[in-house]
C-alpha cells in the first residue's frame, strides 16, 4: 500500500497548478478503509490564496465522507518537508499519522506528524 500512495502522490504531483512558484507538489492520503485521495497545490494570482497539495488531498477525502487517515505522502522535486500551515492542518484531520516524503529520484523519508509538529496546539487545548 505504501508504494501505491507513493505512487498517487508522485502521479498527482503532475496536476499541480503551480504556474507562479513553479514548484509542483503532490500528496495522497490514505484513509483506514483503504482509499486513496490525491491532491496537487493549486496557486493562485493572488498569491495568498494558494492552496497547498497536503490540504488540497485532506480535503478532498473530508468532502467524500472519509474521517480517519493512516498514512500521507508528499511529492515534491527535493522531497521537502509540509509548511506550517499543513502540519498544524495536519494534525487536526490525522492525529500522529506516519509521513513520507518522496523527491523526484523516488528516495525517500519517512517521518510523522508528531515529529513535523511537536507540541501541537489542538482540540484537547480548547477542553477545559
Ligand atoms: N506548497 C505545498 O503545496 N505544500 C507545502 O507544504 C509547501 C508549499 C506549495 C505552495 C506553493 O504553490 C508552492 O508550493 C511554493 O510555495
Amino acid at each position: 500500500m505504501r508504494s501505491k500512495l507513493i505512487e498517487a502522490a508522485t502521479n498527482a504531483r503532475k496536476n499541480a497548478y503551480a504556474i507562479y512558484s513553479n514548484f509542483h507538489v503532490g500528496a495522497a492520503v490514505e484513509t483506514s478503509s483503504g482509499k486513496i485521495f490525491q491532491g496537487c497545490n493549486v496557486e493562485n494570482a493572488s498569491y495568498g490564496l494558494t492552496i497547498c497539495a497536503e490540504r488540497t488531498a485532506l480535503v478532498s477525502a473530508i468532502a467524500a465522507g472519509e474521517n480517519t487517515f493512516t498514512h500521507l505522502v508528499v511529492a515534491t522535486e527535493n522531497g521537502v518537508s509540509p509548511c506550517g500551515a499543513c502540519r498544524q492542518v495536519i494534525w487536526e484531520l490525522c492525529g500522529d499519522i506516519p509521513i513520507t516524503l518522496v523527491d523526484e529520484t523516488g528516495a525517500c523519508q519517512e517521518t510523522s506528524a508528531s515529529k513535523l509538529l511537536p507540541h501541537a496546539f489542538g482540540q484537547q487545548d480548547l477542553d477545559s
